[in-house]
């Protein structure tokens, strides 16, 4: 699909695939240390995600001796959004893991996980999976994308400032915060901060909304209009 120098490393971005969905539960287990076993994407979710929404499933893979590896992924599904009411969980959002509340018809795509292998990191990696994303949501015309960020940088700075400090202060680039850097590089806006939204203690379990609008979306009335 989309491939990529990664520094010095062949990548290749695309669809999740059962030969892949082992070594992406182990990934899994890697990446994100504070989440409980519930949160965690297991096989079994991500053959589920397969079966429910193939094209938004990304998987990006490098030549690492001699062998094709698994060393980062996205999963995404489609939903409708009412952004007066922003407020949900992680586990809501993603139906305990199974995507099931997927809509075909929905017009925004919701980010539901973004890992690189912590061996891979700074390598471009998650940027690669955003961008095929966004090719994604170009291509079905969707609003934009929605993710819940997690704020693991906080950590460092919980003693000083308040959540919403913190988040400010990444924006203003005063504050380092990996993921979310990672994540306004990308083109995400913030547009509220999740409270209670996820396992994840080194951010008091909060996370970013995060927002990137798809600039050729064009709304089915005009459309029809043609
Ligand atoms: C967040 C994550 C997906 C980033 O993946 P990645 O492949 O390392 O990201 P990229 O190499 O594409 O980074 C792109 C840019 O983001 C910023 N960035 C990424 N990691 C950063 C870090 N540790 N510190 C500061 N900025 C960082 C940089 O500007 C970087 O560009 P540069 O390397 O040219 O300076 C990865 O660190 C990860 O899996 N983290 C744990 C899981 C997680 O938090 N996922 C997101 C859940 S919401």
């Amino acid at each position: 699909m989309d491939s990529h120098d990664g520094h010095e490393l062949q990548v290749r971005v695309t669809r999740i695939r059962e030969k892949h969905v082992e070594e992406l539960e182990a990934m899994q287990r890697l990446v994100f240390p504070t989440l409980t076993q519930d949160e965690l994407f297991t096989a079994q979710k991500y053959r589920k995600h397969v079966e429910l929404f193939p094209e938004g499933q990304f998987v990006a893979l490098a030549m690492v001796e001699g062998r094709e590896k698994v060393i980062g992924a996205a999963s995404a599904f489609r939903t409708t959004f009412d952004f007066d009411y922003i407020h949900h969980t992680f586990q809501e959002a993603v139906a305990d893991g199974w995507l099931t509340n997927h809509n075909p018809k929905g017009d925004w795509l919701y980010g539901a996980d973004m890992s690189v292998h912590p061996d891979f990191r700074r390598r471009g990696i998650g940027s690669l999976l955003y961008k095929a994303r966004r090719k994604l949501v170009h291509q079905l015309n969707l609003r934009g994308e929605i993710a819940g960020g997690m704020l693991p940088g906080y950590e460092r700075y919980k003693k000083h400032m308040t959540i919403e400090q913190y988040v400010m202060n990444v924006i203003m680039g005063r504050a380092t915060g990996k993921t979310l850097a990672m994540q306004l590089k990308n083109g995400f806006k913030v547009r509220g901060i999740l409270y209670d939204h996820i396992t994840d203690p080194r951010a008091n379990n909060c996370a970013t909304l995060l927002v990137r609008d798809n600039p050729h979306y064009i709304p089915d009335y005009i459309k029809a209009g043609v």
